[in-house]
């Protein structure tokens, strides 16, 4: 079945960047010219996505901005600039775009039943767009959608080996390599110890779900911090035989660090001069 929607989960306060997130949203800084949401959106869209359903709050009104048409600026680069709007003018004629407000920060596995209602009974996709990823073939998420047309009823999740010193930033899996580069997954922490991690394999933040996670979710207590985690949701499934984990090919940047954002900034620096 094609996946029509995606939630965005970016209701966050991205605290590592703060002074500059305090009245701009995470998701708004560019990697260039282009905001990080944007890159997760144009993901969505090559998986064939043209839903895209935002979990914010009510500081983050600018990612909305930028999904509506802003006729006296295009007025006034009309000529030699107005391609410079093109790109996202074109995704706001061909996509649509929907909004809930996650009133408390309870975690990502929260976040992720916040956007509930805008999704319906059917498998849909999760971009965590700080967490930029490129390909030079298929995207991630389009990767991810070839794996789920394969193992219907199960969800999914794309993993990357990291280092051990940094299991503790990540879920960690374990499982059995169904065939190289997915594996049935069947135990998942959040964030261990190197010493007491399954393996190296990262979950990122790309996943395919199916609808049944709600009602897990609903039974999923918050951990000590008092959030409540998709992967401990996720876990249930996991004992079920009901989550695939896929090593996707392309690259990561993690954009929610300060490291991150700078390696991805270099990196589409580097390509923009080779590709002008
Ligand atoms: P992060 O922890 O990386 O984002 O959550 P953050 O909290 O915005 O950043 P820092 O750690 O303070 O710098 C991963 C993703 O989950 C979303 C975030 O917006 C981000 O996209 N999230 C997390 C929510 O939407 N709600 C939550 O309650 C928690």
């Amino acid at each position: 079945m094609q996946i029509s929607k995606c939630l965005f989960p970016v209701a966050g306060y991205g605290t590592r960047f703060l002074p500059a997130t305090k009245a701009i949203p995470k998701e708004m800084l560019p990697i260039l010219t282009k905001p990080l949401i944007q890159y997760g959106v144009e993901e969505a869209i090559s998986a064939g996505i043209t839903t895209m359903a935002m979990v914010t709050n009510k500081y983050k009104s600018a990612i909305q901005q930028h999904f509506e048409p802003h006729f006296e600026l295009e007025k006034s680069i009309s000529g030699a600039k107005s391609g410079l709007l093109a790109e996202v003018n074109e995704i706001i004629q061909t996509c649509d775009f929907t909004y809930v407000e996650q009133p408390q920060m309870l975690g990502l596995g929260q976040a992720i039943y916040t956007g509930k209602n805008l999704l319906g009974n059917e498998d849909f996709a999760v971009i965590l767009p700080d967490d930029l990823c490129t390909n030079s073939a298929a995207s991630v998420l389009k990767q991810m959608t070839g794996v789920a047309a394969k193992y219907p009823d199960c969800c999914i999740v794309a993993i990357e080996e990291v280092p051990l010193e940094s299991v503790n930033k990540y879920g960690i899996i374990a499982g059995e390599e169904l065939e190289k580069g997915i594996f049935r997954v069947n135990n998942m922490v959040e964030k261990p110890a190197p010493e007491q991690a399954l393996s190296n394999l990262a979950i990122i933040g790309r996943y395919i779900l199916t609808p049944e996670i709600f009602a897990v979710l609903e039974n999923t207590p918050a951990d000590k911090n008092g959030e409540i985690q998709i992967t401990d949701a996720l876990l249930t499934l996991a004992k079920q035989g009901k989550v695939i984990a896929y090593q996707f090919q392309g690259k990561r940047f993690d954009c929610g660090s300060v490291q991150g954002f700078l390696n991805a900034n270099n990196y589409f620096a580097k390509k923009a001069a080779f590709n002008p």
